[in-house]
């Protein structure tokens, strides 16, 4: 048995860039989709679902980008049950080291009649059709009855024998709205695994959401019931209440060895670092109590806790902070550090510079923030990074200076001169505070035709020399896109934010809904 398919071993099989991604709000240029792929596979991910490649022309070359580059995971490309979606994943998949292909079809009594308005043999016949096709691409297949966690035990356990019969390697069992609990869907994964008779031929793969809170408690449920695979994203992103939480899972599993036969090949000092760079990209914050990666996930704040924990740390804590990736966040740099205590910090906390240049451009503006704020943090380093980066997406618009006037009894005012493909416009505008004046000012020039949905600081570090980090989400015609932007002028980071989302507007395409298109 190879380490893939050996009974101990739980695979971990990210959707982050793919059903992450449909979550309103939080779609992703290439580049940033290539750097959460490297972070994935740095932690050791088995399998990532880069993409639906038929969806747009950018999806297919988001998932052409991340087959290229990634040489130690697997890349799996999403495609409904259809000769057009599997040829298109099989194109975009071409580069790949490893290669998966994902075809589902809708196998609940409910979705077989509304949404395909299909019979369910037909469905089994165009199911066993897309995995025999998938099979000429790669060996490497997994099949979805998409709404499993709704659909007739009798009619999966025909469909699922039919796909495996037809070379399906994998068998992945969604749970699409959320809708299962632990005990009962447990005992499906049993009951799938006992009836149909190829079942050693394929592995079992859970895929939960979390409309219920339920989407972990579910998958481990599953593992405990015979699967061994996991779909799941970094912080639970996703569509509605999100998908089970990766980090969740794998340090449940991890922690609780006494209870779990497998378990999974993660790095988990890697978990923090990819949560941070997946909400920096995103703009979709982590809240602080959430498990592993909120900021209070590991704080002891009442008195006799920290008691206990400085007696002994077990007597309140199950897991150490620095297993998952949490450093002490600790002063590092200030205005005198060298560029090489700023590099070798940097490596430290897992970031990488493809090039000198890149190192020299983040350095120079590591000596601007050091001039601007005493004490530079980790998690400024991690900001003015991912700032960085957020800056090379700022192609189309950028911020080239920027006056506010904010005065008692006076109607705030902002100047700004922003380059537009090249050129130099300027522009003056009036708002109800400094913030709005400069987001009209943009408007003037760039009449967008969007609206606002969503604008929020957070401070990254306390103190009021802190950055604060401004997420904006404007939508434009059923399109919601976020921009992020990080300074210790919260002025100048909204501006910045508001005109990183109007770039990634520019970059980012008009897409199908794998879940709602045709069949
Ligand atoms: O939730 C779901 O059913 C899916 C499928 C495409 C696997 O995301
Ligand atoms: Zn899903």
């Amino acid at each position: 048995m190879s380490n893939e398919t050996s009974n101990s071993k739980l695979i971990i099989f990210d959707t982050t860039l793919r059903d992450g991604e449909q979550s309103p709000g939080a779609s992703m240029t290439m580049d940033e989709k290539v750097r959460i792929a490297k972070a994935l596979e740095k932690m050791r991910v088995d399998i990532i679902e880069a993409g639906f490649p038929i969806a747009s022309q950018g999806d297919f070359e988001s998932v052409k980008a991340v087959a290229s580059v990634i040489k130690n995971s697997t890349v799996c490309g999403l495609a409904r049950a259809l000769e057009k979606d599997i040829s298109r994943a099989g194109e975009a998949l071409k580069p790949a080291e490893s290669s998966r292909i994902h075809t589902f079809i809708a196998t609940s009594p409910i979705h077989m009649k509304m949404k395909l308005r299909m019979q369910p043999d037909d469905v089994l016949a165009q199911a066993v059709d897309a995995v025999k096709m998938a099979r000429q691409f790669t060996d490497n297949v997994e099949f979805s009855p998409e709404d499993a966690g709704r659909s007739e035990l009798d009619f999966l356990c025909r469909i699922i024998e039919a796909v495996i019969d037809a070379g399906a390697t994998t068998i992945n069992i969604p749970d699409t709205v959320g809708y299962n609990i632990p005990h009962q869907f447990g005992e499906l994964i049993k009951n799938l695994i006992e009836r149909i008779p190829n079942s050693d031929k394929a592995i079992f793969s859970v895929h939960c959401h979390n409309d219920l809170g339920l989407a972990v408690g579910n998958s481990l449920a599953s593992i405990l019931n015979g699967a061994r695979q996991v779909e799941c994203t970094i912080n639970g992103l996703g569509e509605r209440a999100g998908n089970a939480s990766l980090e969740e899972i794998v340090m449940a599993v991890r922690t609780r060895q006494d209870v779990f036969a497998c378990d999974s090949d993660l790095d988990t000092t890697q978990i923090v670092p990819c949560s941070k760079l997946v909400s920096g990209i995103t703009g979709f914050p982590v809240q602080p109590n959430k498990a592993i990666v909120g900021a209070n996930a590991f704080a002891h704040e009442s008195g006799i806790h920290q008691d206990g924990i400085l007696k002994s740390r077990e007597t309140y804590e199950i897991m150490r902070a620095q297993d998952v990736g949490w450093s002490d966040n600790r002063m590092v740099l200030g205005k005198h550090s060298g560029r090489n205590a700023f590099k070798s910090r940097l490596q430290e906390l897992n970031v990488e510079f493809s090039s000198e240049q890149e190192l020299n451009e983040t350095f120079t503006r590591f000596k601007e923030l050091a001039d601007k704020k005493h004490e530079i943090f980790d998690d400024d380093l991690i900001a003015l990074v991912a700032d960085a980066n957020w800056s090379t997406e700022n192609e189309h618009y950028k911020l080239v200076s920027l006056r506010v006037c904010s005065e008692t009894g006076e109607t705030p005012m902002a100047s700004l001169v922003l380059e537009v493909g090249g050129k130099e416009v300027s522009a003056n505008a009036s708002g109800g505070g400094p913030v709005d004046a400069s987001f009209r000012a943009i408007e003037s020039i760039v009449n967008s035709e969007t609206q606002l949905q969503l604008y929020s600081v957070n401070n990254i570090t306390s103190g009021t020399d802190a950055q604060g980090e401004v997420t904006v989400r404007l939508e434009k015609a059923g399109r919601i896109i976020s921009g992020q932007g990080a300074d210790t002028d919260i002025v100048i980071a909204s501006t910045n934010a508001y005109i990183n989302a109007l770039n990634k507007l520019e970059k980012t395409d008009n897409r199908e809904h794998p879940q709602l298109g045709d069949v």
